[in-house]
């Protein structure tokens, strides 16, 4: 049997951090309104021309030095995304170049927010059957660039950046379970509705702004979690008390808070990062992790639990052993 495994994490976000004080300014909003509803302190913002791209470059550079790869070594880079750098090629292609990796499978994974859990899942299954022996795995956002900075109930919620794990063939776990799901049901609670297909309007940004109805979303969010974590450990045969870390995508702290309580968690054994970083879409969990890992607090051997959840409805999780 063929495992998949953690070796090393990256991480990267923009100089630019932007504080709920500075939205004040722009935005009829308030630093209490945005901490208590959301968690959220302060964000990171792309400068003019840093693209998701950039920041997955960073991010990858960081990953595979902490593992000692080189980029030759890497049989497949899967990106998640929805915000890429250009329609195509797919910011894989354009990091894979950069890197030095030509050759090797490179694409684009768009599921919104669960963009990361969803790479990691299909590189686990390349890597178990065979397929890939090294993979990097990155996501990467630049989701400000889609926020109507007018509308104070979505401009306050996100931030940009990228994280990257490289993925190792293992004889023991690594990656236990993942599960991976999605309703296009949902699609008009959180979405985007101008495409090259469908057409962009003439409206400022060409019509690409999130659109969101965040009471229901938060709704079906706090529900669907409380499943997939159910779902997840029965998949990897374990209990909650066999979690040692709960590292959750970071859009809500009250909807991390609500399921750390499911996983019978204390807060003290969650990662936490959407006060300093807002909601990075795919970011979110790569930073979370890369987050964890330097500041000392997840050590080698302890099972982690990884989740997300995000438009289309999509949500995806991962129970490993780091
Ligand atoms: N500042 C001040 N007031 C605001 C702001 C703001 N930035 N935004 C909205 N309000 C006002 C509203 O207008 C409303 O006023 P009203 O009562 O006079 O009508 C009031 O605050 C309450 O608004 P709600 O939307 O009901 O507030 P809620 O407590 O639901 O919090 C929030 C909103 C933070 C968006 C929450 O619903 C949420 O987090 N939802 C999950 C959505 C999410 O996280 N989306 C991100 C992407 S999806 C994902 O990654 C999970």
């Amino acid at each position: 049997q063929i495992y998949s495994r953690i070796i090393a994490t990256g991480s990267a976000l923009p100089e630019r951090v932007v504080t709920n004080a500075d939205l004040e300014k722009i935005v009829d909003t308030s630093d209490e309104w945005i901490r208590t509803r959301t968690g959220i302190r302060q964000r990171h913002i792309a400068a003019d021309g840093e693209t998701t791209g950039d920041l997955a470059f960073r991010a990858a550079q960081q990953a595979l030095e902490a593992a000692g790869v080189k980029a030759s070594e890497l049989d497949l880079i899967v990106l998640g995304t929805t915000t890429p750098d250009i329609i195509f090629p797919s910011t894989a292609c354009l990091v894979q170049d950069r890197l030095g990796a030509n050759g090797c499978a490179a694409f684009d994974v768009n599921a919104a927010c669960s963009g990361f859990m969803y790479a990691l899942g299909i590189a686990d299954k390349f890597i178990k059957s065979g397929q890939s022996k090294k993979a990097l795995v990155i996501g990467a956002e630049t989701l400000t660039r889609m926020v109507d900075w007018g509308e104070r109930e979505t401009c306050v919620l996100f931030g940009d950046g990228a994280g990257a794990v490289v993925l190792e063939a293992a004889s023991e776990p690594g990656i236990y379970a993942t599960c991976l799901h999605a309703d296009g049901g949902y699609k008009e609670l959180l979405w985007n509705p101008v495409g090259v297909s469908a057409g962009f309007k003439d409206e400022p940004n060409h019509g690409v702004r999130i659109r969101m109805a965040g009471r229901e979303v938060f709704k079906v969010a706090v529900k669907t979690l409380d499943s997939l974590v159910g779902e997840t450990l029965q998949a990897a045969g374990m209990d909650e008390s066999q979690v040692d870390w709960l590292i959750p995508h970071q859009a809500n702290l009250r909807i991390i808070e609500a399921t750390a309580k499911r996983l019978n968690m204390s807060m003290e054994r969650v990662i936490v990062t959407v006060d300093k970083h807002a909601n990075t879409s795919s970011g979110s969990v790569p930073l979370a992790l890369d987050y964890a890992v330097r500041s000392g607090k997840v050590q080698r051997g302890q099972n982690l639990l990884l989740e997300a959840f995000g438009g289309g409805f999509t949500w995806a999780s991962a129970l490993l052993r780091y």
